[in-house]
């Protein structure tokens, strides 16, 4: 469970964050907002690397601000532009993160062949990370991020680079964690993505959450036919039709 509590956050005199709340319990909760929203600098407070200016936020309980140890065992953090060592093996690497988060052997061995055979980077795993497409890293770091069967999932902009048959398999195991009762915060621009995965969906817009609920029930309060209408709407950018017929 995620819970965000008047949560502000400025770097300087910019406030990026303004007074955020909200929960994320035992489901797929969407961070829905356009580039520059604050999606990122919110989830990398609650995985406990960045320090929030005022507010709280609590990771199963735990006050992440007064023990981000802690709340880094219980949850996987895939950041946007994940960071992997890029002299290592596949292997070597997903090894290391196993031992650091205390696998056992024969549970990591296991658990490391079970995803990359579900992620098909098996023939990858002697490579050097140096060497990988942009979608084998993501999925090498999605990987790091599960390894330790984590109770709560922070993803962000997760799907960048998948091809369509591992989104759909990261699809399917994010409904499985689901089932299983993890808490899931998951942040994209891209509306599909929310459509098709979240149970709920916070909007933000300029650091603020503008409208959450069901995708359903943002379609009936903004009256309009699909997620993306109502993120325009909500967001300022529903002047699209302007822009766009004064290119052509
Ligand atoms: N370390 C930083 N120092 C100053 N400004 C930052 C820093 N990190 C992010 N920002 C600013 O905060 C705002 C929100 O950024 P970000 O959280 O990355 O948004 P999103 O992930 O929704 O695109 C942007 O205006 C960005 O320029
Ligand atoms: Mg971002």
């Amino acid at each position: 469970m995620i819970e965000i509590k008047d949560l502000r956050k400025s770097f300087g005199n910019i406030e990026v964050l303004k007074s955020i709340s909200f929960e994320v319990r035992g489901e797929i909760y969407g961070l829905l907002g356009p580039n520059g929203s604050g999606k990122t600098t919110l989830m990398k407070i609650v995985a406990g690397i960045l320090k929030p200016t005022s507010g709280k936020v609590f990771v199963e309980g735990i006050d992440v601000e007064k023990d981000p140890l802690r709340v880094k065992e219980v949850i996987g953090f895939v950041p946007e532009t994940p960071v992997l060592y890029e002299s290592l093996t596949v292997s070597e690497l997903l090894n290391l993160v196993g031992k650091i988060r205390g696998l056992k052997r024969e549970e990591l061995e296991e658990r490391v062949a079970n995803f990359a055979k579900a992620f098909e980077i098996e023939e990858f795993m002697d490579s050097l990370i140096a060497t990988l497409s942009f979608g084998n890293r993501q999925k090498v770091a999605i990987i790091s991020a599960l390894l330790h069967n984590p109770k709560v999932l922070i993803l962000d902009e997760v799907m960048n680079g998948l091809d369509v048959k591992s989104a759909k398999i990261l699809r399917e195991l994010l409904f499985r964690f689901r089932k299983e009762g993890k808490s899931i915060l998951f942040s994209t621009h891209i509306m599909p993505f929310a459509e098709m995965l979240c149970d709920r969906v916070g909007v933000i817009y300029e650091g603020k959450i503008v409208a959450e609920g069901k995708v359903d029930e943002l379609k009936d309060f903004a009256k309009v036919k699909d997620l993306e209408d109502v993120f325009l709407k909500l967001t300022r950018g529903e002047d699209i039709s302007e822009i766009l017929s004064a290119l052509i």
